[in-house]
């Protein structure tokens, strides 16, 4: 851990010494100075991982996942958390509840948290991870199940979903939520980011199962990816250079998710991915019917290319509704359980967010939307001194207080 931590330093200082002290840092943003520190070392990392994959040391995500590994602990149990590590049907999770049962036959609510990092980094054995299930654990009196998913680039989609997916369906049998004295009725999905759009794809995918008797009562998506069929939306081109979350990077997310052919990342970088087959989910995604004026600002619509072929081998992965929620119609939307969204102002993803509120909303859905004007992306995993942020406890603070109300 001490090279580790030497590693990062050397990363910072170095970032700090050369032309990073430019950067586009907006001024809504609070603790810009501390933002600005934690971005170098983000961009320093992703510097080095891209030489690295250059020079054929280790390829891209091999170095970044130094992230992890650098946040990385050992969940243990506690005098109020009970830790075990668990494999739910072959697939690895942690299973935090409250150490103590309470009295004979009560039932307790249950969360299933998916992590983020754009299906290629992260892991529930991150700190920000174990201090949010221990928090759910204590404030909603919850069981928490955070799954241990496969990882891209190894495991292409559909692996990480196919992952949690099965981890879902086995806890959500009747015997095993009895096991834990869980109530079937409260039972909620919820993720961060790439893990938001896991949540929200499990969420579907349980409506739409003939088999599947246990349904959940609430999603909870914290700024999620949710679609990859328009990466030029108002929200990916306002913050093509925005801190944590850089467009360049979501668009290295996406590619890695779905395919190995490397033409897809270029595509991507230039919207020209899709295909004729796209067109008739266009509508879908239509932001300038589906956001806000606020949302929109001076940016024009026009439809991405569909064309182009750009998208090689990943034509069907990249419009599937398990990769890409918000391509399903309304039909599909309409019998979701009760929905949080969070969306921040700079983030590429914002808009991602923000229309699937919009339309789980005009499909019937209760939706709260909780946008942050002065959030960036990935701020809940800032709880951690010294890359701590205000923000990330206020965030933190209102969802875990709209679980409390809702499930
Ligand atoms: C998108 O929405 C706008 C405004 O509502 C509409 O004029 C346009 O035809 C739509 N385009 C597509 C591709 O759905
Ligand atoms: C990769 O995608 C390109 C089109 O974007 C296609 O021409 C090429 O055949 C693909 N390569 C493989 C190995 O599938």
């Amino acid at each position: 851990m001490r090279g580790d931590a030497l590693v990062a330093l050397l990363l910072v200082a170095g970032a700090l010494g050369s032309y990073y002290l430019y950067s586009p840092i907006p001024d809504a943003i609070e603790q810009r100075w501390k933002l600005l520190v934690t971005d170098c070392f983000f961009r320093s990392l992703s510097h080095l991982a891209d030489l690295s994959e250059l020079l054929g040391v280790m390829d891209y995500m091999g170095v970044m996942m130094f992230i992890t590994k650098l946040e990385a602990v050992v969940p243990v149990s506690d005098e109020r958390v009970q830790v075990e590590e668990e494999v739910f049907d072959g697939v690895q999770v942690m299973v935090y509840q409250p150490r103590h049962r309470g009295n004979d036959g009560d039932l307790r609510r249950a969360v299933i948290y998916l992590h983020g990092g754009g299906w290629c980094l992260g892991s529930s054995r991150m700190e920000p991870y174990d201090r949010l299930s221990r928090r759910m654990v204590e404030e909603l009196n919850a069981v928490v199940v955070s799954v241990e998913y496969r990882l891209a680039p190894k495991h292409h989609f559909p692996v990480p979903f196919q992952d949690v997916y099965r981890g879902v369906k086995y806890f959500l049998q009747s015997s095993v939520l009895a096991s834990y004295a869980v109530d079937s009725q409260r039972i909620a999905v919820s993720g961060d980011s790439a893990g938001g759009n896991l949540a929200a794809a499990v969420a579907q995918q349980l409506q739409q199962d003939p088999g599947q008797l246990v349904q959940l009562k609430a999603q909870a998506l914290l700024y999620p990816v949710l679609q990859a069929l328009d990466l030029n939306t108002p929200s990916y081109q306002q913050n093509e250079n925005m801190p944590i979350l850089p467009r360049r990077l979501m668009v290295r997310f996406w590619s890695e998710y779905l395919t190995g052919n490397k033409s897809l990342f270029g595509a991507m970088l230039s919207n020209s991915h899709n295909s004729p087959e796209s067109a008739g989910l266009l509508k879908f995604v239509n932001w300038s019917a589906l956001l806000p004026e606020s949302f929109r600002g001076s940016y024009g619509y026009s439809a991405p290319l569909t064309e182009t072929r750009g998208g090689g081998g990943a034509l069907d992965t990249l419009t599937d509704p398990r990769a890409s929620p918000l391509l399903v119609p309304d039909a599909a939307l309409q019998p979701l359980p009760k929905t949080y969204v969070l969306t921040c102002e700079y983030d590429v993803l914002r808009d991602d967010g923000a229309m699937y509120a919009a339309r789980l909303r005009g499909a019937g859905v209760d939706v709260t939307h909780r946008h942050y004007p002065s959030g960036f992306h990935g701020a809940l995993m800032f709880v951690v001194w010294p890359t701590d942020f205000d923000i990330a406890h206020r965030m933190t603070e209102d969802y875990v207080q709209w679980l409390e109300h809702n499930l």
